[in-house]
């Protein structure tokens, strides 16, 4: 890993509202994501996970503080296809197939569509069947799994993943949680995972960042002193269920906190 900067938030204070009613979601969150590093954030609902990511793709302005993404703004690195983003709202186009909108990223930054990728992603989150359906026909963990798909289509050196897993099955969610980790290992895109699953956190990440309750800062860092290229055999091993107990004691101290 070097020590270039992939993503770094500095100081953010990001309130929503006017000053008199204002609803402040983050104060000095400071996080900074190595290039080529996965770091997981886990935090109490509604202590701005999302507000984070949303300002890391720059959808929200901020109060004040800085955020920089592969040394860039985020509105340019998206103009480049750096960025890729898989949120909750998968915002899929209902109009167009899985593939259409799988090659979407392709058409936004006028690029020809690589069609093995796309396929090969397609194949990834196992939809090949459903290549040429539209969104309605799909249930929402297969539409979560076309935005994944999405998200990685250009390889993009940022990615942003907001709890993307969270409507799918366990057995899906298992399979996707490897699958990831091999493309990613592979790919090496500096990653943030905002998760409410400490495991898949501990099973993914390089480190784990856990946030306060709202307004949100990173509360606790651990490193994961796994390598990468983890098998689903290492969730059972003492040393992983330490690091779990130890997150979710994290977690729970802030319960008196919890705003949502
Ligand atoms: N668009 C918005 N307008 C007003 N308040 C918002 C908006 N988005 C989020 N919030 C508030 O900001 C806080 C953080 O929200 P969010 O980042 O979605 O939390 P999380 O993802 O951790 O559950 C919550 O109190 C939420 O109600
Ligand atoms: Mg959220």
């Amino acid at each position: 890993m070097t020590s270039a900067p992939g993503l770094v938030f500095d100081s953010v204070e990001k309130s929503y509202g006017s000053s008199r009613t204002a609803v402040k979601a983050l104060t000095r969150f400071s996080l900074t994501v190595a290039e080529g590093e996965f770091v997981a954030v886990l935090g109490p609902s509604g202590c701005g996970k999302s507000t984070a990511l949303r300002v890391a793709a720059g959808l929200e302005p901020l109060d004040s503080g800085a955020v920089s993404v592969a040394g860039e703004s985020p509105a340019r690195l998206i103009r480049e296809g750096g960025l890729g983003v898989a949120f909750q709202d998968n915002a899929l186009l209902p109009w167009l197939t899985v593939a259409a909108n799988i090659e979407l990223p392709y058409r936004l930054t006028g690029r020809p569509v690589d069609r093995g990728r796309v396929a090969e992603l397609i194949a990834l989150v196992g939809l090949s069947d459903f290549a040429a359906s539209r969104p309605s026909q799909l249930s929402g963990g297969m539409r979560q799994r076309v935005s994944i798909a999405r998200s990685l289509v250009l390889s993009p050196r940022v990615l942003l993943l907001d709890e993307p897993f969270g409507a799918l099955d366990a057995v899906t969610r298992h399979r996707l949680n490897t699958e990831l980790a091999r493309i990613l290992d592979a790919e090496r895109s500096t990653t943030l995972l905002v998760t409410h699953s400490v495991e898949e956190a501990v099973f993914l990440a390089d480190r784990v960042v856990v946030m306060t309750g709202r307004p949100g800062r990173v509360k606790l860092e651990t490193s994961i002193p796994f390598g990468r290229g983890r098998t689903k055999e290492i969730q059972t091993s003492g040393a992983f269920l330490a690091i779990v107990a130890e997150l979710t004691a994290a977690l729970d101290a802030d319960d008196a906190d919890v705003a949502a």
